[in-house]
């Protein structure tokens, strides 16, 4: 019969019989589906997974930090973690068309994991957080073709690899729950999508340093804020998004000219559509002020009122 408690020990009883004495890869990105894959792979066969960890710059902040902290310190876990945010900022620079950005993050992604994992002799085995709506998804070329995600099926396919997909049965929900019934922080299990390319297409046109700075330090803003509210569960997506603009505004008696900053958050039930988030007013109004006051070089704050379609869920 059918549980979760079944599903994972008969999960670790083929991955130990599979791997045997050998070594398994897992490229780890924090998200829910690497984050479940690791841990399960983990509980199987201990330290003989190793895991990757590309920190690429266009991550959310505090995000490095805390997969180190979970997997690493709370899993006792092999992560190694690459520090590539002057990598992917160079070619990033002066790009500003988004799937010239994509291109290059995804192409980049996978060219670092390559060399990275090259380095790492007698890896046998690659784990992947392949699930069943994957496969469906990427077998049929529905939306993907609208903007090209580099999540599905991204991994070099030349490389020397033997696949393990213990996912690639299940559904998101099941997943989330294999992931608390092994033990992961609600934050992860229930963690809100992020795309591969990060912040990088959340910054409209060019990608700098200092926009970096504003999108995050905005984004942790929003995040806190809905978190507070108790509205983080209900809506899908949350997050700030840096328009390539400035407008004026005054500041004591100071004229101030400084970028404006979007606030997206939709609720849908597979991102394929999606609707506007009704957020409550005095949220939003402790979001905005929050934001001015605490982001420098921001003097204004936009809520994206579009659903999807005609809008995306991202800017870019
Ligand atoms: P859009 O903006 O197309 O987003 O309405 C739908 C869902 O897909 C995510 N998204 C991406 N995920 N690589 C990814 O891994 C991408 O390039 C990408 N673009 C969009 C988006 O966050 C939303 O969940």
């Amino acid at each position: 019969k059918w549980s979760m408690e079944n599903f994972i020990e008969q999960q670790i009883r083929e991955i130990r019989e599979l791997v045997g004495d050998k070594q398994v890869l897992c490229a780890l990105s924090g998200g829910v589906d690497s984050s479940v894959v690791a841990v399960l792979i983990h509980k199987a066969i201990g330290d003989q997974l190793t895991c990757m960890f590309i920190d690429h710059g266009l991550l959310r902040k505090g995000e490095a930090e805390s997969v180190m902290e979970t997997f690493s310190e709370g899993f006792h876990m092999k992560v190694l973690k690459i520090d590539a945010q002057e990598r992917f900022l160079s070619k990033l620079k002066g790009v500003s068309d988004p799937e010239q950005k994509r291109k290059i993050i995804g192409n980049e992604f996978i060219y670092l994991f390559e060399e990275e994992s090259k380095s790492l002799e007698g890896m046998d085995f690659l784990a992947q957080g392949t699930l069943y709506t994957d496969i469906v998804e990427s077998g049929t070329a529905t939306s993907q073709t609208i903007k090209s995600h580099h999540n599905v099926g991204g991994l070099p396919e030349d490389m020397e690899f033997e696949l393990i997909e213990p996912l690639n049965t299940l559904f998101k929900d099941e997943v989330r729950k294999v992931g608390e019934e092994l033990g992961l922080p609600s934050e992860i299990v229930w963690r809100q999508p992020f795309p591969g390319p990060g912040l990088g297409i959340r910054i409209i046109g060019e990608i700098t340093e200092d926009k970096l700075k504003i999108v995050r330090d905005s984004d942790y803003i929003l995040r806190d804020e809905i978190q507070k509210a108790g509205l983080d569960r209900e809506i899908w997506q949350y997050f700030t998004a840096l328009p390539d603009m400035k407008s004026v505004g005054v500041m004591g008696d100071m004229r101030t000219y400084s970028y404006t900053v979007g606030i997206r958050a939709v609720t849908s039930i597979d991102g394929m559509t999606a609707d506007w988030a009704r957020i409550p007013y005095d949220v939003l109004e402790k979001i905005s002020v929050r934001i001015v006051n605490e982001v420098e070089n921001v003097n204004r704050v936009v809520y994206d009122i579009t659903s999807k379609p005609p809008a995306t869920i991202e800017w870019e």
